[in-house]
């Protein structure tokens, strides 16, 4: 971990391979990867403590916290600061606008974390994290990556939207249009013989043609 630190070549996080380990300071304690097993994980960065689209952010996921714990979904937050720092944020946001905040946040003061998962951008700050989300299943796979800016607070329905998505296609082995959600039609995977082709257009399915068809689940 030590030598990602100082190397500009690092190998960063990939979809469909295994999240880089951690073991790291919290406000709730000592937390590792692995304790998330047989959970998903959305690990979250954001740029600092005490500062107003953050907070703002800290706010929304809480508010989502039920929701995702109904789709067996952990919270993990992380920034360059101190756990002090962390525990007075989060005091203050319980006191200033009446919300706990009921999920961990890592301290991650050596960026060993921030680093191993590419959450420092340097044309945006060396200092402080971008905001990044990493959905990881329960065997620790990186399932999705959202990168914003420090400018942009991130939309929540939007993290459901692409929870919701990710365990239906691992339910049902299909994919989701766009702006999908639970209820629409979900999108039959495109055949890959012409034989198959063929096929699919007489099993009732929603084609428009026969690369593009939907049905119900
Ligand atoms: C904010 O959370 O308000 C913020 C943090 C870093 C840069 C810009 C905005």
């Amino acid at each position: 971990m030590e030598n990602l630190l100082n190397n500009p070549m690092q190998a960063l996080p990939r979809l469909g391979e295994k999240a880089p380990e951690f073991n790291s300071l919290t406000t709730h304690g000592m937390i590792k990867l692995e304790d998330y097993k047989g959970s998903w994980l959305i690990l979250f960065s954001h740029p600092a403590d005490f500062t107003p689209v953050c907070t703002t952010e800290f706010v929304a996921f809480a508010e989502i916290f039920d929701e995702l714990k109904k789709r067996n979904v952990e919270l993990l937050g992380l920034s360059i600061d101190s756990v002090f720092s962390h525990i007075a944020w989060v005091r203050n946001i319980e006191e200033k606008l009446n919300v706990k905040i009921p999920f961990p946040i890592i301290a991650d003061l050596n960026k060993e974390v921030a680093t191993a998962y590419g959450m420092l951008m340097p044309g945006e700050s060396n200092t402080e994290t971008s905001r990044c989300v990493f959905v990881i299943d329960p065997e620790g796979i990186v399932r999705a990556m959202i990168y914003y800016p420090m400018s942009t607070g991130r939309n929540m329905s939007e993290l459901l939207r692409l929870i919701d998505s990710l365990q239906t296609v691992d339910t049902y082995k299909i994919a989701t249009p766009a702006n999908w959600q639970i209820g629409d039609e979900v999108i039959v995977p495109p055949p890959k013989t012409q034989e198959l082709a063929e096929e699919r257009l007489k099993q009732g399915y929603n084609c428009i043609d026969w690369y593009l068809c939907k049905k119900k689940i």
